[in-house]
């Protein structure tokens, strides 16, 4: 980052990473904000051991795919997720805001899957956002409910963030990168903890896998207050044609978190004609991440109201279809 960048990023008044010496210019209903998410990170613990998160559908696109169901989730996601210690919950299209309130209020954390979705007026872009709006506003009554986007889910955190669409041509099809990590990763919640040696690999190996056309540039996140004072960059890379773009952020006050890279493949894909990383420090790192977002997810304490409910709820009530021979998934839950 220049220091140009840093400046302008830190012109947010909630810039945490920035000297104490700036603290003076913070206004105070900032300072406030600031201090009552402090509060509410140190105050949460990570102790519900049965944490349940909500992965939403979308709409079926590719054709292959039609004659099994509308929407769709890979199971990849569902592996991931389950592989660090936790249960699945579909949340279906089209529901009613009360709906999904009760949902909201049964389960710990959700996941905005890759795909392809418009960013803005999708039944998949308003059910996203019915959750991201839940979520801010839990926070200010001291509930931790943590959002995870991945790739398309990324790519609309940004437009629920801003309400446009503020992606570039970032084209990064079928190609593994090491991440260029930024400075505040050491100050981030998401690789604060980060062994080493799981460090080293992740800046020097091609071990995160990119699926995408378009991006968010930094020259972009740093010209909109509404995203630069709302997240903080962890990582960016390049595309096939050198344009930069962001690869890893968090929210500053919030426990959202974006990747446009797709920590799922490294363990859950396996089609050849795909480049899915699958080293050792590949799957390490897929692990990692899974184990970062479950254990955020144990911050919330929110369940279903009787098992007979959460019983319904949860993924194994649907079976997964074979899709290994048509699609880059190896499985596909379709409803
Ligand atoms: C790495 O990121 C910094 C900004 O954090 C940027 O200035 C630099 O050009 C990037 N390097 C590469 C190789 O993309
Ligand atoms: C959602 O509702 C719209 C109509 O409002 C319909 O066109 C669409 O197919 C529905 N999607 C699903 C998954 O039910
Ligand atoms: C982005 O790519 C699309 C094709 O995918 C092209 O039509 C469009 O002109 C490109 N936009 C820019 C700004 O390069
Ligand atoms: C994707 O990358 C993999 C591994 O590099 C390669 O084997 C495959 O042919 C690529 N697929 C396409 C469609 O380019
Ligand atoms: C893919 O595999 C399934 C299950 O073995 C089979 O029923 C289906 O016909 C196959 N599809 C293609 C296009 O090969």
């Amino acid at each position: 980052m220049t220091s140009q960048e840093k400046s302008q990023a830190c012109e947010s008044a909630r810039c945490k990473s920035d000297s104490m010496a700036n603290m003076s210019s913070i206004k105070i209903v900032d300072l406030y904000s600031l201090l009552s998410f402090a509060l509410l990170i140190s105050k949460v613990q990570g102790n519900n051991e049965r944490p349940i998160i909500g992965i939403i559908t979308q709409e079926v696109s590719d054709e292959v795919f039609f004659q099994y169901g509308k929407t769709y989730i890979a199971d990849s996601y569902v592996n991931y997720l389950e592989s660090a210690g936790c249960r699945v919950v579909p949340i279906r299209l089209n529901l009613s805001e009360d709906e999904y309130l009760s949902l909201f209020h049964s389960i710990n954390g959700v996941l905005l899957p890759g795909g392809a979705v418009g960013l803005l007026t999708s039944h998949f872009s308003r059910t996203a956002g019915i959750f991201y709006k839940l979520s801010i506003e839990a926070a200010s009554s001291g509930i931790y409910f943590p959002i995870w986007g991945t790739c398309m889910g990324f790519q609309i955190l940004t437009a629920l963030t801003t309400g446009e669409d503020l992606l570039s041509n970032t084209s990064a099809e079928n190609i593994s990168l090491p991440l260029n990590l930024t400075e505040d990763i050491s100050s981030s919640r998401m690789f604060r903890h980060i062994p080493p040696k799981l460090l080293h690999a992740v800046t020097r190996e091609d071990i995160t896998a990119n699926f995408h056309h378009f991006g968010l540039t930094p020259e972009v996140f740093y010209a909109n207050k509404k995203l630069s004072e709302f997240y903080r960059i962890l990582s960016t890379n390049r595309d096939t044609k050198g344009v930069e773009f962001i690869s890893t952020f968090e929210a500053r006050d919030y426990p959202i978190y974006g990747v446009q890279w797709h920590p799922e493949v490294n363990r859950f894909q396996w089609n050849r004609d795909y480049a899915y990383p699958h080293s050792e420090n590949a799957i390490w790192l897929s692990q990692y991440m899974a184990n970062f977002f479950v254990n955020e997810a144990r911050k919330n304490s929110n369940h279903f109201p009787s098992a007979k409910e959460e019983g319904s709820a949860l993924i194994y009530n649907w079976t997964p279809t074979y899709t290994g021979n048509i699609s880059g998934y190896e499985q596909v839950y379709f409803f």
